[in-house]
């Protein structure tokens, strides 16, 4: 008789999860994943990454007829109205052909999954539901969830998490956002789209922390055109609720005079944490950063051997590719193979309209690392509005930035706002990876007319000049 019931235990379906427990049943290891909620795929599935792509797709199309944009290509529409019953529809169609696909991967890799909530009961064991399993290896996948705003109770009536945003059964007249990120910027473009007021309280002087500060830039001057009213420099504190109405008061980031805004719906988005309540980590010898989150080696172990942890619950930026990556990597660690997750290559993608897109150094992080170690970078740049495609699909907001060492030319950045930056991105994650120059790519041929053409002249930009500017 096997000395455990699995050879490793995944606690949590999430992209990190279902992808590691997936690619470890692949690698011949008896895997079980564990998933309290009714439906496999984590946030990312169920409450972020496709709901929120579904809504921001929706919603745009409504956007473009209703909002007139499509008359200049001889389009007219009359009598164009929302039916947001049927939106959200559709968007559950997707989200559950999606969750039941990984129910599917799992029947077919051979992945119990386990269902209820898993807490440790020894460094190889653990209770579900009332039953205890124990498995050679544990992998800790169980992502994160909203951080709350103390004195801005959410109640998913008035006052929203991004999972309550994803539903709101009417559009709100005025949706106040705290908080200027990923969250606040995408639903606050669905539900501005909609036909919202849509007002944005962020804390810092900027939207969008920890992107490029020029990006960062034209972003906040694309949103205010589209309508946002964005009050960077401003803090919450406090709100409360009467008869359907949030009444926020807030003040300067700095201190001063406070005032109020009244709203119908509040979507507070100020960041995520790691979900580890419930766990019982210290019965099995682990114990949180402190952030919260569980510390990993480069092969993706705790500091209990053959206890591994990726995704959300651990330190590196909340994104569901790098989720997958690391699980798949730790699964074939576990394995006995090498996984590897190069994570100064990861890319991030707002999507809003337009798109915003990056991968490696801002322009801020090469120069401060430039100047420790004596060395130089260089900065290409080529706007969307000389980019042939962007001109002829009058999608012309934004530009393509590259950043390269001076001495050597490595490709150290790529920061794009434009309509499809986010496929565009692909292309500099995969040069990156190469260890490509800023050369490579610009003597690489791109077809013609794309959008991508403005990575390739950027690159030009970068030692030379570009065509066409
Ligand atoms: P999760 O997806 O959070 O999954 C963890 C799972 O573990 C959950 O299902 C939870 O129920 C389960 N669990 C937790 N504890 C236990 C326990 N004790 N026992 C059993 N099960 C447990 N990222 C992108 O890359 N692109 C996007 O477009 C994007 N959009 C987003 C939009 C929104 C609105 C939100 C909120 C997030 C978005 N993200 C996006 C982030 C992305 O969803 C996360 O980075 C990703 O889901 C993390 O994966 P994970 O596997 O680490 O954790
Ligand atoms: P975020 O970290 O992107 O943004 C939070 C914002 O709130 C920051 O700008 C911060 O300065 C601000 N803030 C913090 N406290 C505040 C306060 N008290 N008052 C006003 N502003 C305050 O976090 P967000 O948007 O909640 O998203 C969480 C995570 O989900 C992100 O880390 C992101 O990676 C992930 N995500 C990714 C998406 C994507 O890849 N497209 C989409 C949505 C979420």
């Amino acid at each position: 008789m096997a000395e455990h019931d699995y050879d490793l235990i995944v606690i949590g379906a999430g992209p990190g999860g279902y992808v590691a427990a997936i690619r470890a049943a692949q690698l011949g290891l008896k895997t079980a994943c564990v998933e309290s909620r009714e439906t496999l795929g984590g946030t990312c599935l169920n409450v972020g990454c496709i709901p929120s792509k579904a809504l921001l797709h929706a919603s745009e199309i409504f956007h473009e007829a209703q909002s007139g944009s499509l008359t200049k290509f001889g389009i007219d529409f009359s009598g164009v109205s929302l039916n947001l019953d049927q939106m959200h529809a559709e968007k559950a169609k997707a989200v559950g052909e999606l969750t039941g696909g990984i129910e599917f991967l799992f029947k077919k890799n051979k992945v119990d999954w386990l269902k209820g909530r898993a807490a440790f009961t020894s460094a190889n064991s653990m209770d579900i539901a009332g039953k205890s399993y124990t498995a050679k290896n544990i992998m800790i996948a169980t992502g994160s969830s909203v951080t709350p705003l103390p004195g801005v109770e959410i109640d998913q009536k008035v006052i929203v998490d991004s999972t309550g945003a994803l539903a709101l059964p009417k559009v709100p007249k005025h949706l106040v956002v705290i908080g200027g990120g990923v969250i606040g910027l995408e639903l606050g473009s669905v539900w501005l789209r909609l036909g919202a007021q849509v007002t944005v309280v962020e804390y810092l002087d900027q939207i969008l922390p920890g992107m490029d500060g020029e990006v960062r830039k034209e972003a906040a001057k694309i949103f205010k055109k589209q309508g946002f009213n964005i009050r960077t420099g401003t803090k919450v504190t406090g709100a409360t609720v009467k008869g359907g109405t949030a009444t926020l008061t807030v003040e300067p980031a700095a201190g001063g005079a406070s005032e109020t805004i009244e709203a119908d719906c509040v979507l507070v988005a100020i960041g995520r944490r790691a979900n580890t309540d419930g766990l019982a980590l210290d019965k099995a010898g682990l114990s949180v950063n402190g952030r919260g989150q569980i510390e990993i080696g480069h092969d993706f172990q705790t500091s209990v051997p053959g206890i591994y942890a990726v995704g959300d619950v651990c330190p590196g930026p909340m994104l569901a590719h790098k989720a997958e990556d690391e699980g798949i990597a730790a699964a074939e660690f576990v394995a006995g193979l090498t996984g590897i997750v190069n994570h100064d290559v990861i890319p991030g993608v707002v999507y809003t309209y337009p798109e915003i897109a990056s991968v490696g150094l801002t322009e801020e992080e090469a120069k401060e690392k430039a100047a420790v170690s004596g060395g130089e970078i260089k900065v290409g740049k080529f706007p969307m509005m000389a980019n042939s495609r962007a001109k002829t699909n009058r999608d012309t907001d934004g530009f393509v930035k590259v950043i390269a060492d001076a001495k050597t030319d490595r490709v150290l950045g790529v920061h794009i706002i434009a309509s499809i930056a986010g496929s565009m991105i692909a292309e500099a994650c995969t040069a990156m990876e190469f260890g490509a120059t800023s050369e490579d790519i610009a003597y690489t041929c791109h077809a013609h007319p794309t959008h991508a053409e403005a990575l390739k002249e950027a690159a030009m930009a970068v030692t030379g000049k570009p065509i066409h500017m």
